[in-house]
């Protein structure tokens, strides 16, 4: 009899855990709509949410930090189960992240991360390596440049960079300040935000080709930046690729095209797909484990017309693989 009580009690508690886990509320707060990038980080956050059954609140804060301030406390009132945040700028947040806090929802930090990080209570961050990327991206041109025969020549760069005070302009004009002057060829002549857009980067590298004599590199903190300036660079009558190296950064499929039609020369990875962390991540602290701040970078590498991917009409079969595989 005490047998059977103890096989119920635990089926009871069983079918209770998965009840409860079906009739989660998990809230995301995103940042907007700028890249293809986004669109691809939301598609697969919230398809991932509801293939769980659980109840998804979205909110597209359009770029504005007030937007995310209300939806978060919206979240708070609604009582929501989990909440995953990514800010549009990295300050600004400790107040809000505070009382998410106190009302003991557990976040979870998604892409950016917030300067405010250390102070307060977060399960996990997924996120890409900024800096790293930015390194990358200046690595990757001076490298190139040498393999071209042109290591030694002075060679001017301009650089589209993303939303002002954004975790990943901030990171990436960060590494590519760091890396740049590895190779003293390379001479950094402007830099403007394009706010991460493709119509804000084609008007300023529009601006910066009529300002500027010779632009030999480009280096655009995204891939949506890097495509408006394309379209900037043939309406001035050069040709994007050959007369101006493009180097971006996200990796979507839009800049594996311009990279295969020799249009870009390389893009660098940051994947927008985080829902193979955030789920697996909320299913186990529903079964009761604990995570204390983990800091994830799922990122891979660079695509580019020489070693992943290459240029013009020849398209190797790692590429092939890659750009089939490429689901944003
Ligand atoms: O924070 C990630 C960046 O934000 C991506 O590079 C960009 O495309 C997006 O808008």
């Amino acid at each position: 009899m005490k047998k059977l009580l103890t096989l119920v009690l635990a089926l009871a508690l069983v079918l209770g855990l998965a009840a409860n886990a079906s009739a989660l509320t998990v809230a995301f707060s995103q940042i907007g709509q700028e890249s293809d990038w986004r669109t691809a980080n939301t598609d697969n956050v919230c398809a991932a949410i509801e293939a769980e059954g659980w109840t998804l609140v979205y909110d597209d804060g359009q770029q504005k930090q007030e937007n995310q301030i209300k939806a978060l406390r919206n979240f708070i009132t609604q009582g929501v189960d989990y909440i995953l945040f990514t800010g549009v700028v990295s300050t600004g947040w400790e107040e809000v992240l505070a009382e998410v806090n106190e009302a003991e929802i557990p976040l979870l930090l998604l892409d950016r991360i917030p300067d405010c990080a250390d102070q307060i209570d977060y399960v996990a961050a997924f996120g890409g390596d900024f800096v790293e990327e930015g390194r990358r991206m200046a690595r990757w041109t001076g490298e190139y440049l040498k393999s071209i025969g042109r290591g030694e020549e002075e060679v001017n760069v301009v650089m589209l960079e993303g939303t002002t005070g954004a975790d990943a302009q901030i990171g990436r004009s960060e590494g590519i300040l760091e890396a740049l002057p590895e190779y003293p060829n390379l001479k950094l002549v402007a830099q403007q935000s394009g706010n991460f857009t493709r119509a804000e980067g084609q008007a300023v590298m529009e601006s910066f080709l009529k300002s500027i004599d010779k632009i030999d590199v480009l280096l655009a903190q995204n891939d949506d930046m890097a495509l408006g300036a394309i379209d900037a660079i043939k309406a001035a009558g050069l040709v994007p690729g050959k007369d101006i190296i493009i180097v971006g950064c996200d990796s979507v499929k839009t800049a594996f095209d311009a990279i295969v039609a020799g249009e870009m020369n390389a893009t660098i990875e940051c994947t927008p797909l985080y829902a193979d962390f955030v789920i697996p991540t909320i299913k186990a602290l529903e079964e009761g484990q604990t995570f204390d701040k983990t800091v994830i970078h799922p990122e891979e590498g660079v695509y580019d017309c020489v070693g992943g991917i290459n240029c013009g009409t020849v398209v190797s079969t790692l590429a092939a693989d890659v750009i089939d595989q490429r689901v944003y």
